[in-house]
């Protein structure tokens, strides 16, 4: 299904922005290996999110939903997973199959995972590694690749002390959450941090772990979770895209709140704020172990191009497609620098921002994994109809554009977005964008 966004004026008002992708997966496999039952509020409904909690549920876990949207869990124990009798599909979820197999390292469990065309085709090596030294055992296709077989080490679980070698959340996570429940001590230690989500949902349900400033986590295996409530709260990276838009259009004025403050994931917003945007932090308060704040955006600022860091990366990693999308509208040159992990997410997200925007009439140049892109201080022609390679940050970072291009931006099919932010074109129009299957009207819902 194609979908077109057409400039659009302000945006204003406030936006409800789901939970976090990273926290909802996070919170329903903990929930499966606690010893009770664990609340979840809040928690992303979209496909990825319901991919984990099918594969929960293959796995004997009783995961429900209430008509006010509580999520439960019903706890096994560590080691009351059971062997799923189907194939475990986790449909476009890097997160969800490289966290679950961690999980499962650590039990008696044998499943097979596999996933959907853009799955099978991202690096499984990096997590499949760690997870066979520290006692599971895998088959893989091609050894490193989905679908793939794993069977649990479960009590014979060997704690490891593993370095990085690229930087990680999903690998770094996958680990910990094998070395849950294993004799001895589980150390990880990160040269660039990541997201913690992990470490912080594991110490606020009871699992003895640290993190130290030098990187190094240090997890103490074998203490039971007893469950209890967790509340997801906004995600940032969902967010990035209303934020991108208001930035983009003067006049706008949008609050989004309980948002996720982590400081791992702050980059975009921090980047953004160097370029000049107007962006108000507000209410900052701890909620479950993580910071959470409101977000207010205002449009107009005059954005300037900006120099980022390879350093900075991992705390943006999902946000750079929406960021090129800004640079594209800022004055001057804008490089964004050490794009590798870019390449192996849902699609090579460096190949399509460079396609997409070039085809929107902005230069942009690629060296290596840097790209340069040339602001004109002015939003581009548009006018484009994007490949998005089925990725749903793609295709939401166009219609971010289209909000403001001269000319419609069409994207080239908008099912994927329903694996992070099903909501995404109505939470927009509601805000006052224009975003429709192309030659149809755009309804905004009444407030
Ligand atoms: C995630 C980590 C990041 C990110 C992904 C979610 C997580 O991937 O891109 O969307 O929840 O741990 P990597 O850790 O592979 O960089």
């Amino acid at each position: 299904m194609q979908l077109s966004s057409r400039k659009s004026g302000a945006l204003r008002g406030t936006a409800r922005i789901p939970g976090d992708k990273s926290i909802s997966h996070r919170a329903l496999m903990i929930g499966a290996v606690a010893t009770g039952d664990m609340i979840i509020s809040g928690l992303l409904e979209s496909a990825d999110i319901h991919a984990t909690a099918m594969a929960l549920r293959a796995l004997g876990v009783r995961v429900g939903r209430d008509e006010a949207g509580l999520w439960q869990v019903r706890g096994r124990g560590p080691h009351g997973l059971q062997n799923p009798k189907q194939v475990l599909d986790m449909g476009n979820s890097g997160t969800g199959v490289r966290l679950l197999a961690g999980l499962l390292a650590g039990t008696d469990v044998t499943a097979t995972f596999t996933g959907d065309s853009s799955l099978v085709k991202r690096p499984m090596k990096r997590v499949l590694e760690p997870l066979t030294q520290m006692g599971a055992q895998v088959l893989a296709r091609d050894d490193i690749a989905l679908p793939f077989t794993l069977r649990g080490a479960g009590k014979h679980t060997a704690s490891i002390t593993y370095n990085m070698p690229v930087p990680s959340a999903q690998v770094k996570s996958a680990i910990l959450l094998a070395g849950l429940f294993a004799d001895g001590q589980t150390i990880v230690t990160e040269t660039r941090p990541t997201r913690n989500h992990t470490e912080i949902m594991l110490a606020h349900c009871g699992a003895d772990i640290t993190a130290a400033e030098d990187g190094r986590i240090v997890l103490n295996g074998g203490k039971l979770l007893p469950g209890g409530s967790l509340q997801v709260p906004g995600d940032p990276s969902a967010a990035a895209f209303i934020a991108a838009a208001a930035v983009l259009a003067g006049e706008s004025d949008v609050t989004m709140t309980r948002i996720c403050v982590n400081p791992t994931r702050m980059g975009f917003y921090e980047t953004l704020q160097e370029m000049g945007a107007d962006i108000v932090i507000s209410r900052s308060r701890s909620e479950y172990g993580e910071m959470v704040a409101d977000i207010t955006i205002r449009g107009g600022a005059k954005l300037s191009g900006v120099d980022v860091k390879p350093e900075r990366i991992p705390a943006m990693v999902d946000e750079v497609p929406v960021l090129a999308v800004i640079a594209a509208c800022a004055a001057g040159v804008t490089h964004l620098r050490g794009l590798a992990e870019l390449r192996v997410k849902e699609s090579d997200r460096v190949a399509l921002m460079t396609a997409g925007l070039l085809g929107c009439g902005t230069s942009v140049e690629v060296s290596g994994d840097d790209m340069t892109i040339h602001g004109n201080g002015h939003a581009p022609r548009g006018g484009a109809l994007i490949d998005t390679g089925m990725d749903h940050r793609i295709a939401m970072s166009f219609l971010t554009l289209g909000t403001v291009t001269e000319e419609p931006i069409t994207i080239d099919d908008a099912r994927m977005i329903g694996t992070s932010f099903p909501d995404f074109a109505r939470v927009m129009n509601d805000l006052g964008a224009a975003i429709a299957p192309p030659d149809e009207p755009v309804f905004a819902t009444d407030p």
